[in-house]
């Protein structure tokens, strides 16, 4: 990869890129963003906080914490016309699909004719995304439901404001759990950043050709989408919950794994880039049962993870291939406690990812040195070969 960043200066054509933003050691199981430790992070800071830290690259003061907060709670709302949208969807429609479609049309209502790259704009355009994306991501779960949109109450901060208009109802006043509150702001900050992931590569690569933010956004939401990217996380519940169907037998599962049965990957394990314990699943698997029990979610498919996973650590074709659990593995049995169904999962890591995929986008605009990318291929097809009429084939 050296010699091909060498050949690159550009980085146009490899796809490899340099960055500020987020530091990944695999080997050593180490992740900073902006230099500061996820460890420290995760216990000192909030999502809000480490959003800023992560798009402008410094811990914000109480002044520009408090900005940055209002800021993003005076655009929480949804245009009228935009909520229009989600009549229009199937109502078993994945929110995925339906996030990443309300997040492109985004575009269709605040970027149209202004220069999507001029500082007030790319501003503007931060905060919308960052405020809005959580309610849409709540508005999709209720359309799904079939039960009516909350509006934003900005007296909650970020996250809790997202628990409300999820789980809140009309009918009846929403007391935020303080303690569910709390858990799930240290889960997006655990997602909001991973350098070169697939999808920030995607949001990176679409941006790359002067896409504006909400369609380079739309895009990393749709890499995120796949099962063995942010999908991975509702792909662990369902593989525990078959595990558990089938007597909670583990050696049967692991048995199918390394013989590489069609299909079976042992879900929440492995990375690119880690090949030691993920910093992030550390920290969700040390927090888990506390948060799990105290919200009287059941013991019974965390012990199956914590069973399959000691299996792992001590089993040669896990060790072997350097397979450890990544941020996946535990993120899931929380979401489940906490009441989300298994198609917001993924969801949930895109509402945590927003940042860092936005922090990448600006940063590749910012770079003077930045051109439209343009990843090179090695040719494996036929050689040179002549046209073939009909009746000769
Ligand atoms: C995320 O990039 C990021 O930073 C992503 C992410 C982020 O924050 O953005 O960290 C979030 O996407 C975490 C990953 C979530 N996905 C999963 O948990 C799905 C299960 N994991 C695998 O599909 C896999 O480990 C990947 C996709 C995560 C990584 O794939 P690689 O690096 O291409 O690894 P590989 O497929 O080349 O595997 C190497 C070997 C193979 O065996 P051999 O062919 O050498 O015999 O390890 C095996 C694979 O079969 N292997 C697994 C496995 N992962 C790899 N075998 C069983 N179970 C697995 N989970």
């Amino acid at each position: 990869e050296t010699d091909l960043i060498t050949l690159d200066p550009g980085f146009v054509n490899t796809g490899s890129c340099r960055s500020d933003i987020t530091y990944i050691d695999g080997d050593a199981g180490i992740l900073r963003y902006r230099g500061y430790p996820i460890e420290q992070l995760a216990k000192n800071s909030t999502f809000v906080e480490t959003s800023y830290l992560l798009i402008y690259d410094e811990l914000p003061n109480a002044k520009q914490l408090e900005d940055f907060t209002q800021q993003i709670q005076r655009h929480t709302m949804l245009h009228e016309d935009l909520k229009k949208f989600f009549d229009g969807f199937p109502v078993d429609a994945h929110p995925m699909p339906v996030l990443s479609s309300a997040v492109s049309a985004l575009s269709t209502f605040y970027q149209r004719s202004l220069d999507p790259f001029d500082e007030p704009n790319v501003d503007l355009s931060t905060i919308r995304l960052l405020a809005k994306v959580p309610t849409i991501a709540a508005y999709a779960y209720k359309n799904s439901i079939g039960q009516p949109f909350l509006y934003p109450d900005n007296s909650l901060n970020l996250v809790e404001n997202f628990l409300r208009m999820t789980f809140g109802l009309p009918a009846e006043p929403y007391e935020v759990d303080p303690e569910v509150a709390k858990a799930l702001d240290m889960l997006f900050i655990l997602h909001a950043d991973h350098e070169q992931n697939c999808s920030t590569s995607t949001v990176r690569l679409v941006g790359s050709s002067q896409a504006n933010l909400f369609a380079s956004i739309s895009a990393g939401i749709n890499a995120l989408f796949g099962p063995l990217h942010g999908g991975a996380n509702a792909a662990v519940l369902t593989m525990l919950e078959n595990i558990r169907d089938n007597h909670g037998n583990t050696d049967d599962f692991v048995a199918k794994v390394k013989n590489k049965e069609p299909g079976v990957r042992l879900m929440g394990f492995g990375h690119r880039v880690y090949k030691n314990y993920d910093p992030r699943a550390a920290i969700v698997r040390d927090t888990a049962r506390g948060i799990i029990e105290k919200l009287g979610g059941g013991d019974e498919l965390l012990d199956i993870a914590m069973k399959l996973e000691d299996y792992a650590l001590n089993d040669e074709y896990f060790v072997e291939r350097k397979l450890y659990p990544n941020v996946d593995f535990y993120t899931g049995l929380i979401y489940q406690a906490m009441g989300f169904p298994t198609e917001m999962f993924t969801v949930l890591f895109a509402i945590g990812r927003l940042p860092g995929w936005i922090a990448h986008w600006r940063e590749m605009i910012e770079d003077p040195d930045t051109r439209i990318g343009r990843p090179r291929q090695v040719y494996t097809g036929p050689t040179e070969r002549d046209f073939v009429p009909m009746e000769e084939r």
